[in-house]
């Protein structure tokens, strides 16, 4: 059996009609750039996670580069405060907007920013901290807000949460101060290619990053400030509406499937399943496996069909652009340790069996190293 990590395909079966009447009905307009179908989503993707500002730009990098933006005119060669496990983007744009990443380890349950870690790791030179809702689970904003005190900008790197929440219910995107979405194909609300959207409850700030993702202007060929180029295409606008729609029943069955790895793994020798969380929108279930086995069981899995992932295999303060010797050891282990299993809303039950005895089985087998 073939199970692959994510069916961008398979996924639209449901859409299939509707997505091609989005698409015809851009292709009648003859508006590609900007336009009714942007403003639509903008407005829409708001109301749908309940933030008050939303600017849709070109991808998630370009969302987080922009949302940064604010935080490195204020402190130019300033600190961000964030975690190591996540994907190399989040860095980047930090790097980009000529700022520093600073990491502060994760949480071992939870994998994601420490709270008690980041305040630690602020001081005078912090320009803002970002929390990463890694594989889809939200970070715990109010600790964190808490923890690092009111002046610091919070923006959420959200680009693997669309759709989550926390655990009093609130969505990922509107809790701190400005958010980052991704709309890479297999998020939890996917384009069919590249997209993104950054979140914020102040319109001034709303305001910034629509200069800066316009090249500076409001009036046509105006520039107030330097920006650079970063839209969504009319045609992903009109096919992320059509998405929009049903992310809530994606998210129902990723849980669903989360459920069923979770009785079908329960008490394997050797493995730590994920912890739950009411709102996670469950963009990756990532098991965890000890003892240096991790790699041969990934390649028996793989061997099988079954196309398990590790995301991410080294932590970004081991990697030469953010290289940083202070360690992050839960971080470090979790990278020797984690493995992704295949998770999409239209996995059939079926092969979540196969993947989890194919698993079971593989551990039986595999040396301690
Ligand atoms: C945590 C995280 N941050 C940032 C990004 C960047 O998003 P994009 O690929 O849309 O630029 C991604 C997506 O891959 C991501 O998973």
């Amino acid at each position: 059996m073939r199970v692959p990590r994510f069916d961008a395909a398979g996924e639209l079966v449901h859409d299939g009609p509707l997505i091609g009447a989005a698409l015809t009905r851009v292709l009648a307009s003859g508006r590609f750039i900007a336009g009714a179908e942007v403003d639509a989503f903008e407005r829409e993707a708001a109301g749908f996670l309940g933030a008050r500002h939303a600017v849709s730009v070109g991808s998630g990098t370009d969302a987080l580069t922009i949302a940064l933006q604010p935080a490195a005119d204020r402190h130019p060669g300033g600190e961000v405060v964030t975690s190591p496990l996540t994907f190399a983007a989040t860095a980047s744009a930090i790097v980009r907007v000529g700022l520093r990443p600073r990491f502060a380890d994760v949480d071992p349950d939870t994998l994601t920013l420490r709270p008690d870690l980041a305040a630690e790791a602020t001081g005078p030179r912090t320009a803002a901290v970002l929390p990463v809702h890694l594989y889809g689970r939200a970070v715990d904003v109010t600790a964190l807000r808490s923890a690092v005190g009111p002046g610091t900008p919070i923006v959420e790197d959200a680009c693997q949460a669309f759709g989550a929440r926390d655990a009093a219910g609130r969505a990922c995107g509107t809790l701190g101060d400005a958010a980052a979405f991704s709309f890479f194909p297999s998020k939890p609300l996917g384009a069919l290619g590249d997209g993104g959207l950054i979140t914020t409850g102040d319109a001034e700030l709303a305001d910034e990053y629509r200069l800066i993702a316009r090249h500076g202007c409001r009036e046509q060929y105006r520039t107030e400030r330097v920006g650079f180029n970063s839209r969504l295409d009319a045609l992903q606008a009109a096919v992320l509406r059509v998405k929009l729609a049903r992310v809530d029943q994606g998210r129902r069955r990723r849980a669903q499937i989360a459920a069923l790895y979770a009785a079908r793994l329960d008490s394997v020798p050797g493995l730590r399943l994920p912890a739950d969380a009411p709102g996670h929108a469950w963009h990756a279930y990532t098991v965890r496996i000890a003892g240096g086995r991790r790699d041969t069981v990934l390649a028996r899995l793989r061997a099988r069909g079954i196309d398990a992932a590790v995301q991410y295999p080294v932590p970004l303060h081991r990697m030469a652009p953010f290289a940083d010797p202070r360690p992050c050891p839960v971080a470090e282990r979790a990278c020797a340790e984690l493995l992704c299993l295949p998770i999409w809303s239209g996995l059939g039950d079926d092969r979540i069996d196969y993947v989890a005895q194919e698993l079971r089985d593989a551990l039986r087998t595999a040396p301690v190293a």
